[in-house]
């Protein structure tokens, strides 16, 4: 199953509650939420607090995107600020397995993330370990960006070793996404799709998550009719 994640790095703040209405309206099974360190990544987002209040406002998966360096250090204050899936940078830490097995003993889902520039390969290592893989489909710290087009290559890489190993594990793309592209992500098998600029698009979220909607649907529709 397909599922979108909206990036509220794109957010219109002082208007996140109403946003949240929507998304729940609207089914949204994720919500992404971008935390950055100013090292890690050259830019600022959020931190626990944001965590924690979009906590008591919502039942929705938090997707918790950790841009941060030495993830091992903060996975703890973000689980007790009530993430469900905690996403930590291969290239932050040189422990990936102790991570993962911190996220775990949260509870929560553990998700590993490659940025454009490291090999796909280099994960495969924790593929049988974690709940999900992150792709960044740009340089991370920023929304708005064009997707790297070599990012369709690495997808289909993981989808195929993922498969091949019957492996349940999600794949996330994340940034760059727009209507136009959605579908090659698909094609090379992500099926969890962050979107910032492209649900925040002229702030008019439903229309634009309605596009996207459409555009799983058919895809779907497709996907299934291939198998008979
Ligand atoms: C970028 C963030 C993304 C960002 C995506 O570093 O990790 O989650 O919000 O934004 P778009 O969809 O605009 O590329
Ligand atoms: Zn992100």
């Amino acid at each position: 199953m397909i599922k979108l994640s909206p990036s509220i790095l794109a957010s219109n703040m002082l208007h996140l509650e109403n946003e949240l209405k929507i998304f729940t309206k609207m089914n949204v099974p994720y919500i992404h939420i971008d935390i950055m360190d100013g090292l890690f990544v050259p830019n600022f987002s959020f931190g626990t607090a944001a965590v924690q209040s979009l906590r008591k406002a919502t039942d929705l998966v938090l997707d918790v995107h950790l841009m941060v360096y030495d993830p091992i250090k903060n996975i703890k204050i973000f689980c007790e600020s009530g993430a469900d899936i905690i996403s930590f940078h291969f290239e932050a830490t040189n422990n990936p397995n102790k991570a993962i097995d911190y996220i775990k003993r949260y509870g929560k889902k553990a998700c590993i993330t490659i940025n454009p520039s490291t090999m796909e390969e280099a994960v495969f290592p924790y593929l049988d370990r974690v709940d999900q893989v992150l792709v960044m489909g740009v340089i991370p710290g920023f929304g708005g960006q064009g997707l790297i087009p070599s990012t369709l290559k690495k997808l289909s890489n993981l989808r195929n070793y993922i498969d091949k190993n019957n492996y349940n594990v999600d794949i996330e793309i994340d940034g760059g996404i727009l209507p136009e592209n959605v579908r090659s992500v698909l094609d090379a098998g992500a099926n969890v799709i962050v979107g910032g600029s492209s649900i925040y698009k002229g702030y008019r979220l439903e229309e634009n998550i309605k596009v996207l909607y459409d555009i799983f649907r058919e895809y779907e529709k497709d996907e299934s009719g291939s198998h008979l």
